[in-house]
């Protein structure tokens, strides 16, 4: 496993708004590209957006794959002799424009069945593309950021745990129970998620005592936060064009949710806001320092992000 150190600055009070992107599936027919340049518009604008990369960026499915039927690609890929090539290209540009905010990148099955079966390394080549290298965790990694709050300089670490992930049932209620192991598995303040393309996630408040092991300490709350990136691909089509007997070759084939019965889910996940304090005393009384967490979840926009809209 590999460790990403990263530093950063911000006031007292300030926040970094987290975006876990995962599951682009960039090639499938249904990759929702506008809605994810939407997503990369609002990260791109905000000095304080911070994005972790979960896996399955590209969709790979190659002309030799068992998987592979013409309609499986989208019309970008379908002339293309090399996938591998062509995803590559569209990732980066799908991130150039955001790289400096990346704290993590992770690979995900897709891209370590690719891998597997055709060779290279897929993942750490679309990181080199970026200039990301640094940044790059393998299947699961930890980023540890250390954040300088506010005058006094105080120090805060932020542990992340990146990891493509694994099915964990299609009920809703399976992501909390398996957000409630994860927790138990990692000592990080915050688990990132994706695999099963259903988009949630759960703050949880723990507890813990300040400076243990110096002075009387006081008790507080450590939040920790357990978020599943959902998935970048729309999953349905609606309204497809009637078919030409003459142009058969071009009748849209079903998409992987359809044949799977899996449910429409919203595209892209949420956001974690993470509010930095650096403790204070005063006569109103007394507040240990600590990160604030908040998840903003369903539409994700300026406005329900507290971005200044114009
Ligand atoms: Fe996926």
């Amino acid at each position: 496993m590999r460790i990403v150190r990263i530093a950063e600055r911000v006031p007292h009070q300030g926040v970094i708004r987290l975006h876990h992107l995962t599951d682009l599936h960039a090639g499938a027919p249904d990759f929702a590209e506008a809605e994810f340049l939407e997503r990369r518009a609002l990260i791109e604008a905000d000095p304080w957006a911070r994005w972790t990369m979960g896996g399955d960026g590209g969709d790979l499915i190659r002309h030799s794959d068992p998987r592979y039927e013409l309609t499986s690609l989208h019309p970008r890929y379908r002339q293309a002799t090399d996938i591998r090539y062509t995803t590559r290209e569209h990732l980066v540009e799908l991130f150039q424009p955001i790289k400096d905010k990346c704290w993590g990148w992770a690979d995900g099955n897709h891209e370590r069945q690719l891998d597997k079966f055709y060779g290279g390394k897929f993942g750490v080549e679309v990181c080199c593309d970026l200039g990301l290298e640094s940044r790059y965790l393998g299947y699961r990694g930890f980023a540890a950021v250390s954040v300088t709050v506010g005058q006094r300089d105080a120090h805060m670490g932020l542990l992340i745990d990146l990891q493509h992930g694994w099915q964990a049932g299609r009920l809703k209620g399976a992501f909390l129970v398996q957000a409630e192991r994860e927790l138990g598995m990692t000592d990080a303040d915050v688990v990132l998620r994706g695999h099963n393309h259903q988009p949630a996630g759960r703050v949880f408040a723990t507890l813990g005592v300040t400076h243990p092991g110096r002075g009387p300490g006081r008790v507080v709350k450590r939040m920790r936060t357990v978020i599943n990136g959902g998935s970048w691909r729309a999953g349905y089509r609606d309204d497809l064009a009637p078919v030409d007997p003459s142009r058969l070759g071009e009748v849209e084939g079903d998409l992987w949710s359809e044949t799977k019965g899996y449910r429409l889910e919203p595209i892209g996940g949420p956001v974690l806001i993470l509010r930095f304090d650096q403790g204070y005393t005063s006569r109103r009384g007394y507040r240990p320092c600590g990160v604030e967490h908040t998840l903003v979840e369903g539409r994700i926009d300026a406005q329900n992000l507290g971005l200044k809209t114009t």
